[in-house]
């Protein structure tokens, strides 16, 4: 048996993090990424056979049973993946009955995939009947993308427009636009099944005031995606008048549902 933290797909994970922590978009635990591998080339490094424990997902994804993924563990830095890859990451496959994870590597610390992992499979599903080929779903908060939510029209249409007239290849490289969903509370099946629904049509989508989701075949082709629209909305950013008024904003309201979804204690008294 090969030794797993030699793998190329840990390798992938490990730059990836690291690249993408550097680029300043994913703070503390923010993004994550999860990546399907072929049974066959997992199998040189892992037996099978050996589930360390199962953890169930709350959702199903028969569609996806016997399927592997690398996925980033919940809570976890992209900074500190090159460096303790078994702790940071884990290799799962979906057990027969489609709502439970089979972990066969890492987590070592005892913890668990990413509390995105609804909108992880779900967009999976998605990709997959559009294109086979179809391996990685990338999830992060880009600070310009970020910025120009909270002055730009939150419409697919719109963003998609503006961030096509600002540098020449990006309709070359996302001609098939942008998908938006308005802020929504995250880490839920809610936003799973809002964010598949959208990768039917697109292999971006923005989550309103709060990131971004790309899909590709693989890490380059989410990346690249991802890379492209942070680019052109820095531009815009650059571009545009810093007297814009805001015209998107997480509300009051948006800030008390995501206090009570998370069973928050907090200053109540800072709100309106
Ligand atoms: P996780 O730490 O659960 O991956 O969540 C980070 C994030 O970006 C939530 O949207
Ligand atoms: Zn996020």
């Amino acid at each position: 048996m090969k030794n797993i933290l030699n793998a190329p797909f840990v390798e992938e994970m490990k730059r990836i993090t690291a690249n993408m922590y550097r680029q300043g978009w994913d703070e503390r635990n923010g993004g994550n990424i999860s990546y399907m591998l072929e049974e066959e080339i997992v199998a040189e490094y892992l037996d099978l056979n050996n589930v360390i424990r199962t953890i169930p997902t709350g959702f199903d994804a028969t569609k996806l049973i016997g399927k592997i993924f690398i996925v980033t563990g919940t809570g976890k830095y992209f900074k500190n993946v090159e460096h303790d890859p078994e702790t940071n990451l884990g290799i799962i496959r979906i057990a027969k009955d489609g709502t439970t994870a089979e972990l066969l590597w890492g987590y070592a610390d005892g913890g668990k995939f990413t509390s995105e992992l609804p909108a992880h499979l779900m967009s999976h599903m998605a990709r997959l009947e559009v294109n086979p080929n179809n391996r990685v779903i990338m999830h992060t908060h880009p600070t310009y993308t970020l910025a120009m939510n909270h002055v730009h029209e939150l419409d697919e249409k719109k963003l998609t427009h503006t961030l096509w007239e600002m540098c020449t290849e990006c309709i070359v490289v996302f001609p098939d636009g942008i998908g938006v969903l308005p802020w929504m509370v995250c880490g839920t099946n809610e936003i799973g099944i809002a964010t598949a629904e959208k990768m039917k049509e697109f292999r971006l989508v923005v989550w309103g005031l709060h990131g971004i989701y790309g899909a590709g075949k693989d890490i380059d082709e989410a990346f690249g995606l991802i890379e492209t629209v942070e680019k052109a909305a820095q531009l815009y950013m650059l571009a545009c008048s810093v007297q814009n008024p805001r015209m998107n904003t997480i509300t009051d309201d948006n800030l008390r549902d995501l206090a009570k979804a998370f069973g928050l204690t907090y200053r109540t008294d800072f709100l309106d």
